[in-house]
């Protein structure tokens, strides 16, 4: 297993560009199923989570093709309606294929996801939708079967704002016979995005980006050529490592509108963000001031943010106070980080941090995808060196952060690590 090696940086400068999002490209894939035709798409990072999805998309019939950030699938001869146990454990977000299936084949058979190390995370919403749109559900065996004669419109509302669950529910929608009323329905900009790709391809959704989302079903869509949004979570790291670092730099084409909750943080702390024609200018010159941050669903301050955000409040002047709201069991870098010298009391859901003048370099184990890039956040500003152990949950979402940090001067290696 590879490791990371990251030694101490005074300053981080330069410019970079950020990727396409992860979270939009993979139910966008999922998505391409709806056509029965040829869909091309740019801008595609080059992630294991993109990986995975294509494997599950060639596994049940489409052919693929991947040339650097072009990805084309044709889904014309899809004929296996089966996401296995082995794909859905290595990706969640595996199940994004049951809306599509259901659709388009009137069934699909997707192995529960099980829980996962941040949380519990059930799919109870992902099937109510689907029930509500008349799919017959049996779950047994560890599988979830969904059929049904042909989807009809219906009202379905979501107990929580949930990403996926709406996802699904929306792919499934958009070839059911007659209307669908969707309440509670996820803003995030990556559902956005999919339904915007949605529309592309012929479906009739409005609302998108409210909680009301309208579905006219149509009977078929066409093929597409659709170019993903860039990735907030990685421009929001990047903006931390510039915060961190004390640093001064430009990262390309991230979004000011998708990052307006992480954007206020910063410039709380002390940063100055500025939005450029081309992306988004971020520097810090005085020491970090402490913060109180919640995290919500969008647009709230992103869980996908809080273990990110812990590293720059476990150096600031004073005393931050971070409450995870949406994972229960989201902070399993704060050990890791204590063992860095952060001073961190976690009570319940909120983590209590006092800032240090220094964090320490040590060998630290990477738990999860944004749990990983907190750590090697930490060891940017760290003395002495860290070794981020397990860095391939790293590489199940972010495209090659080593070499971005490189180029804004920071001092990181991927090397084998042995057996962890
Ligand atoms: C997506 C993102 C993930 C992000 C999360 C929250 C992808 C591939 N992943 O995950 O990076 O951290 O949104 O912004 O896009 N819930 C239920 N029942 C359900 C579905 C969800 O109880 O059927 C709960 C979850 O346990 C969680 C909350 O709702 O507490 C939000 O989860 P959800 O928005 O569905 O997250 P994901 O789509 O899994």
């Amino acid at each position: 297993m590879e490791k990371m090696i990251v030694k101490p940086v005074s300053e981080m400068c330069g410019s970079v560009k950020i990727s396409g999002s992860k979270n939009a490209t993979l139910p966008i894939l999922m998505a391409s199923i709806l056509s029965g035709d040829k869909c091309t798409f740019t801008n595609v990072p080059d992630l294991w989570d993109v990986s995975t999805t294509l494997k599950l998309l060639s596994d049940i019939g489409a052919q693929v093709e991947r040339s650097g950030h072009k990805v084309t699938i044709d889904s014309e001869e899809v004929n296996h309606l089966e996401a296995p146990y082995e794909l859905v454990k290595t990706m969640r977000a595996s199940v994004l294929v049951m809306g599509p299936l259901l659709a388009r084949f009137n069934q699909a058979k997707v192995s529960l996801p099980g829980g996962c190390a941040i949380g519990a995370r059930p799919v109870d919403q992902h099937i109510k939708g689907l029930q509500k749109l008349g799919a017959v559900i049996d779950i047994s065996h560890g599988y979830i079967k969904a059929r049904a004669k042909r989807l009809r419109g219906a009202r379905i509302v979501f107990d929580m704002p949930t990403v996926g669950g709406t996802e699904n529910v929306v792919m499934a929608a958009v070839l059911a016979e007659g209307v669908s009323v969707l309440e509670n329905c996820a803003l995030e900009p990556e559902v956005v995005d999919l339904m915007d790709m949605l529309n592309a391809m012929g479906a009739k959704i409005s609302g998108q980006g409210t909680s009301t989302v309208v579905i006219e079903g149509v009977d078929s869509l066409k093929p597409l050529k659709y170019e993903i949004i860039p990735d907030r979570i990685e421009a929001g790291t990047l903006m931390c490592a510039a915060a961190l670092t004390g640093g001064d730099v430009l990262l390309e084409g991230a979004r000011a509108d998708h990052l307006s909750a992480v954007i206020d943080k910063l410039r709380e702390m002390g940063v100055t963000v500025e939005e450029k024609e081309n992306g988004l200018r971020v520097a810090r010159k005085e020491r970090l001031q402490p913060i109180k941050i919640s995290t919500g669903p969008y647009p709230g301050f992103p869980t996908d943010m809080q273990a990110q955000f812990c590293v720059l409040a476990a150096v600031a002047d004073g005393q931050s106070k971070i409450t995870e709201t949406i994972f229960e069991n989201r902070y399993m870098h704060v050990a890791e980080l204590q063992r860095m010298g952060a001073d961190i009391v976690i009570d319940g859901r909120t983590a209590h941090i006092k800032g240090v003048k220094k964090l320490q370099g040590a060998q630290v184990m990477a738990t999860d995808l944004r749990a990983s890039a907190s750590l090697i956040l930490a060891g940017l500003v760290a003395e002495g060196y860290t070794d981020v152990l397990r860095i391939y949950h790293l590489d199940r979402g972010y495209e090659k952060l080593e070499k971005k940090l490189r180029k804004l001067g920071a001092n990181i290696r991927r090397m084998p690590g042995g057996k962890h």
